[in-house]
């Protein structure tokens, strides 16, 4: 069953059950806002799955890390940072399952270090990082990140598969890393194949006969094929979700014949990072001039893309709601409105497409001082937040139970020149 786009209404009094504007005057503005049970929800939609593997690039604060870890699912780290993030999270390195798995396509030189003093598991996206893990580990475990020769994304920047993407190790070179592998002892035990960020049914599916192939080259001593992550969601009230039953029975039937391949059973991971935690998140703006460029309405936000990327970086679209300041439910005109922040630099717009061109968007007629709410903004919003133009990245608040908690507080002035020093 494929579960239809929400209606996304342009206005919007309440967030998992609480009144945003008082939210709003209690924790400041630019404010990300997060539903915890939603997150929970997402991710109890793949238990089908043997593991949920959260990719924690998507939001990485620690209370979210936490929230999915108790809701049963484990992670992938990409960085030192997010391998001490997970830890810090409560995930453990061991079990047979591991709590965190490090997947990128190198090692840095502090990630290595984390790595074998840990012994976390690692997912190996180029040939290099089996022998420089062999020679500090030998014996070690690892999987393979395998770049299929396809791939497919929301965006060209996205695609994370084919000869133009940097991921993975090539499909045509496997026999040449298990020699690799063989040198230092190290054993292939699972097999990863990530296309891409926000793609459909249609090239996840590529995905199952690639996966065998590459397993039947293995072989026997893979234990655990992971079908990585890439699960759209909607932006838009016309976007529908995937089916996820297909899409797992998909999975399964190609793991049963892997079975069937290697003679024993096989772990079934999918690695998402957008399902489980786009929708849960809002960004909450406070509206700060609303003026005229010639026919052009362009209401200005205290939130530019230093806090949310996505729509200067891809052209992506985020739902917009307005929500009066007084909180009322009464409606405004509906007007062609331009929505932009502050920064100083004429790409800083929430209404763009891809290659940059400023759109305008029916929006209802805000007023300075109103609020609005930039929806779905969970998954690749906060992580991917900066300082540009020396901004103090937003606080970030959990609801849940129909309590708001503060999860991060507002950097400050001091947060933002730690570790600057002005020479002699
Ligand atoms: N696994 C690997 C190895 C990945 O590289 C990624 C995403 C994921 C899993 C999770 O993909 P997801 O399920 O979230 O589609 N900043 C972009 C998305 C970049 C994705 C990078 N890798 C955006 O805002 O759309």
């Amino acid at each position: 069953m494929i579960a239809a786009a929400p209606e996304f209404s342009t206005h919007q009094t309440h967030f998992a059950g609480l009144a945003i504007a008082p939210l709003a005057e209690q924790f400041g503005t630019p404010l990300y806002l997060y539903d915890a049970e939603l997150i929970r929800q997402r991710i109890a939609d793949l238990t089908a799955f043997d593991v949920v593997r959260y990719a924690q690039k998507a939001c990485s604060s620690l209370a979210i890390l936490d929230r999915v870890r108790r809701a049963g699912a484990v992670v992938d780290a990409v960085s030192a940072g997010e391998i001490r993030r997970a830890l810090a999270a409560g995930f453990t390195a061991h079990g047979e399952t591991p709590g965190i798995v490090y997947t990128a396509d190198i090692f840095d030189r502090e990630s290595l270090d984390l790595v074998v003093e840990h012994a976390i598991h690692v997912n190996c996206g180029s040939p290099d990082m089996i022998d420089q893990l062999g020679d500090r580990r030998p014996g070690a475990n690892v999987t393979l990140r395998i770049n299929p020769g396809f791939g497919h994304g929301h965006s060209q920047k996205t695609n994370t598969g084919g000869e133009q993407s940097k991921h993975g190790i090539w499909h045509e070179q496997v026999d040449e890393c298990l020699l690799r592998a063989d040198r230092y002892g190290v054993t292939v035990t699972g097999i990863h194949m990530h296309i891409g960020s926000g793609t459909d049914l249609e090239h996840l599916s590529q995905v199952c006969q690639a996966m065998e192939r590459t397993v039947a080259t293995v072989g026997r001593t893979v234990t655990t094929i992971s079908s990585g992550g890439g699960l759209p969601v909607p932006y838009k009230s016309d976007e529908s979700f995937i089916d996820i039953e297909q899409y797992y029975r998909l999975w399964d039937d190609s793991r049963k014949r892997i079975e069937q391949q290697v003679g024993h059973s096989v772990r079934l991971e999918i690695e998402p990072g957008r399902y489980l935690v786009a929708e849960s998140g809002a960004l909450v703006a406070e509206v700060r001039a609303v003026k005229k460029m010639g026919t052009n309405r362009f209401f200005l936000l205290d939130a530019g893309f230093n806090d949310l990327a996505r729509p200067a970086m891809y052209g992506s679209h985020h739902p917009i709601a307005l929500c009066p300041r007084d909180g009322s439910e009464t409606t405004r005109p509906d007007v062609d409105a331009i929505v932009g922040g502050p920064l100083c630099e004429s790409g800083d717009i929430f209404t763009q497409a891809e290659g940059g061109f400023v759109c305008s968007r029916k929006l209802p007629l805000a007023r300075v001082g109103d609020f609005l709410v930039l929806g779905n903004a969970g998954a690749y919003g906060f992580a991917m937040s900066s300082n540009y133009n020396s901004k103090t990245r937003a606080a970030e608040v959990l609801i849940e139970a129909g309590q708001a908690k503060l999860i991060r507080s507002r950097e400050t002035f001091d947060d933002l020149i730690r570790g600057e020093q002005i020479p002699d």
